[in-house]
């Protein structure tokens, strides 16, 4: 499948790393095009593809596009490429939805919004799928790609921002958190450079460990023994609002996309 990219920036590079792994057995062909040539080299060249002087170009010669620029600009591109595609068009953007896509597309183009996390590039992304005006084919070919690269799910686009606050955020989220975790280290006496690997293979295990298991309350369950270390962690947390300081954040990640659309 030939697949082109418009924009080649920081997402785009997660999505063209996860799907250049070994263990992808079809990877696509990649035709990339950016407003900065230079960009665009450099990802077509990452990822074994070429680079176009124009979107249209790319588009024109692609099985589907995949439109990873800012959202800002989203509708600056769908305007320029004006009729020159076939295929599906994949939206990345956060807070553009699938009405707003359809008026700046020609009457009775498909195309569908991918919410993408930036794990996709160790193949382990979380997909949200909202399948707009895409057929069942072209949503199979979709759903397909991006499988490659991680976990796809599809729901309704009332649900879209909610899941984006959780999933699509959840990298930089639990990053800040892993980022306190190392300053408690530090202060406790750990130098620097030890405190941040204790927090961060911490949290490669731990993430590993409620994946293997698939419910993370009795993953909490099996390790804080009563009484114990764990069990007084836990509690800490609990004391001070941890649940509710997640809420805030999740709504408060929701609450931009609705700001963004
Ligand atoms: N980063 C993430 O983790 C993440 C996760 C999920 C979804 N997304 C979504 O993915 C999209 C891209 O995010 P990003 O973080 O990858 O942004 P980014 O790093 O800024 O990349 C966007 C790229 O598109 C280029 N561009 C701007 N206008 C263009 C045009 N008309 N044609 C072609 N290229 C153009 C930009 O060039 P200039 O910089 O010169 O403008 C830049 O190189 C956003 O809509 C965002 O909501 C991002």
């Amino acid at each position: 499948m030939i697949v082109a990219l418009i924009g080649a920036g920081h997402i785009a590079a997660a999505l063209v790393q996860g799907w250049r792994r070994p263990a992808v057995t079809e990877p696509p062909s990649l035709i990339v095009f950016d407003v900065v040539g230079e960009r665009a080299e450099r990802l077509a060249a990452a990822g074994g593809g070429r680079a176009a002087t124009s979107a249209a170009e790319a588009v024109v010669a692609a099985d589907l596009t995949v439109l990873a620029v800012r959202p800002e600009d989203v509708e600056g591109v769908l305007a320029d490429l004006g009729a020159a595609f076939s295929g599906p068009i994949v939206s990345v953007a956060a807070g553009v939805n699938v009405a707003r896509l359809v008026a700046a597309l020609p009457a009775g183009a498909g195309v569908c919004r991918v919410m993408p996390n930036v794990a996709a590039a160790m193949g382990l992304g979380v997909f949200l799928f909202v399948r707009g005006t895409l057929s069942a084919e072209q949503a199979e070919v979709v759903v397909r790609l991006f499988a490659s690269a991680g976990t796809v799910f599809a729901l309704e686009e009332e649900r879209f921002d909610a899941a984006t606050a959780v999933a699509g955020c959840m990298p930089g989220m639990l990053a800040s958190l892993v980022t306190y975790f190392a300053a408690a280290a530090e202060a406790h006496g750990i130098e620097p450079a030890a405190a941040r690997l204790l927090a961060v293979e911490g949290v490669h295990g731990a993430a590993a460990t409620i994946a293997a298991s698939g419910d993370p309350a009795s993953v909490t369950a099996a390790a804080a023994t009563p009484g114990g270390m764990t069990a007084a962690a836990v509690a800490s947390l609990e004391a001070d609002g941890v649940a509710g300081a997640v809420q805030r954040a999740v709504t408060a990640a929701a609450d931009r996309a609705k700001e963004l659309t």
